[in-house]
């Protein structure tokens, strides 16, 4: 496998992390993740949260109510009502369901026999992860499980990906069981976490799996002093990464051409009529050869976008269609459209903007392919993933909103706005490779991308809660657009 040692990473100083970060660790059992959490959460001032810890403790309620593991409507009703709480004590982490200290009795081999199975529900993960985003959406966070950084938290500052070989697991395993003073037959002990290795990795919803932005680290022959010290410094990876971007921007500046300013000229003017705000990357600052990923609400998307960006030059991913009809085609081309035939695999769009961004230039795209319903962005189609893979292009991700109901001819209910999500580079897409296919891989870019969309749909959500209007218009456009969906895409 594909992963990190600590001299492949580069010596960050300490203190770049942001105060509201929030580091994603993810692997399977026995790897390490909590001793490593732990020390990070010391190391960078930030609240260690076992997310594992949540699924034992209702696989112990479950037990102690009587309560099958498969049986998913009384696993949610009793997990629903259960207040379900971590409280930090002494390097500790003391976990109490409705008020009660079960820290101890989690760690039972009944419940360690039983808890993949209450995980794989689709209802039981909801519930966890709306709990595990309400507790780290302010940041300040460490949280380790097997779906953080793909699912809980798409845009966490910092993912690891923590692997380590079956038989190192094992080691580490039997001394802890043996520490705390308990007889284990070594056996037994593989074919269990072998076991629980395939029920998570395996289970329908959010299985354990690289997320294709995590930084990979296989501790399997790393002291933990080693283990620890990699995996603080790949904390410090993208947020040096994101620092690094200014000089950058004076480079891409050069090179805008004059018809280039006087297109954003006119699309800052309607941003402005209309009273766009944006959030996020203020400065203009994103990396050359980047992917700018937007979900799709409106035709006035792209010249609302392209407003955001008066700094850089970026080709825009445009449907044939559009470039064909005057004098919108013309003028289009003139500042970098490059047409794509949506019905199937278009080899040449593909190929333009492969070439656009191997010499630096960015690619602004909208990745669901076309107009999709408000409130309920995605899915995302797998175009996005095929030019990851070719060029390892970094993503960053930007949510839309309001540009349906403002524009003229619309009413004026709900706020317009930009929102840039942070920078998404590909670390682990090598040893993702390893297990998948491409095609899986594009389709695991493509759903990371979509809950990108859906984690800065909630970021505005909560500074300006989803109107009435957005969710009637919402539910009457998904059903309308699924229809045109399907012609659309027809090949
Ligand atoms: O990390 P742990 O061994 O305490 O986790 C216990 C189980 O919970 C594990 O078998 C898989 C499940 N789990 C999960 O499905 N998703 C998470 N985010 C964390 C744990």
């Amino acid at each position: 496998m594909t992963a990190y040692r600590p001299t492949d990473l580069p010596e960050c100083a300490p203190g770049l992390l942001p105060e509201d970060a929030v580091i994603a660790i993810d692997g399977p059992a026995g790897s390490g993740k909590s001793t490593t959490a732990r020390s990070l959460a010391d190391r960078f001032g930030l609240l260690y949260i076992d997310t594992g810890a949540m699924y034992r403790a209702l696989t112990q309620a479950a037990l102690s109510q009587k309560v099958a593991p498969d049986d998913e409507a009384g696993l949610v009703a009793l997990l629903a009502p259960a207040s379900l709480e971590l409280r930090p004590s002494k390097g500790d982490v003391t976990v109490l369901w409705n008020g009660q200290d079960v820290s101890q009795a989690i760690r039972t081999p009944e419940v360690e026999s039983l808890v993949s199975r209450v995980a794989s529900h689709p209802a039981v993960r909801q519930e966890m992860v709306a709990r595990q985003q309400a507790m780290g959406r302010r940041g300040g966070v460490v949280m380790e499980g097997r779906d953080i950084g793909s699912v809980v938290f798409p845009l966490a500052t910092a993912k690891i990906y923590l692997s380590a070989s079956l038989e190192a697991r094992v080691d580490r395993r039997f001394r802890q069981y043996k520490q705390r003073g308990r007889e284990v037959n070594r056996e037994e002990l593989t074919r269990d976490l072998a076991d629980r290795d395939r029920q998570d990795s395996q289970r329908e919803t959010s299985p354990l799996g690289i997320s294709p932005d995590a930084i990979v680290v296989d501790s399997s022959g790393l002291s933990l002093e080693q283990q620890n010290e990699t995996c603080a410094r790949a904390c410090l990876v993208n947020p040096a990464l994101d620092l690094e971007l200014d000089t950058d921007l004076s480079v891409a500046r050069l090179e805008i051409p004059m018809h280039y300013r006087f297109a954003y000229f006119v699309f800052r003017g309607l941003a402005r009529f209309f009273g766009l705000k944006q959030y996020g990357n203020e400065g203009g600052a994103l990396p050359r050869g980047c992917i700018i990923a937007v979900n799709h609400i409106s035709m006035w998307d792209p010249p609302l976008v392209g407003s955001t960006f008066h700094r850089f030059r970026v080709h825009t991913l445009t449907k044939a269609e559009l470039l064909k009809v005057w004098p919108m085609g013309p003028l289009f081309r003139m500042i970098d459209s490059i047409a794509i035939v949506r019905k199937g695999y278009d080899a040449n769009a593909f190929d333009e903007a492969k070439a656009a961004l191997d010499d630096g230039q960015n690619l602004l795209i909208f990745p669901e392919g076309t107009r999709r319903a408000i409130g309920h962005p995605g899915p995302v189609r797998n175009g996005l993933g095929i030019v990851v893979q070719a060029t390892m292009a970094p993503v960053v991700p930007v949510f839309i909103r309001g540009s349906y109901g403002k524009m003229p001819g619309g009413s004026q209910l709900s706020p317009l706005e930009v929102t840039f999500g942070p920078v998404m580079r590909w670390h682990g897409l090598s040893a993702l490779l390893e297990d998948n296919d491409s095609k899986q891989a594009s389709q695991i870019i493509g759903k990371l991308c979509e809950r990108a969309f859906c984690e800065l749909q909630a970021r505005s959500y909560e500074r300006f809660a989803e109107t009435e209007f957005e969710r009637e218009l919402g539910q009457v456009q998904l059903k309308k657009f699924a229809a045109r969906q399907r012609k659309v895409f027809r090949s």
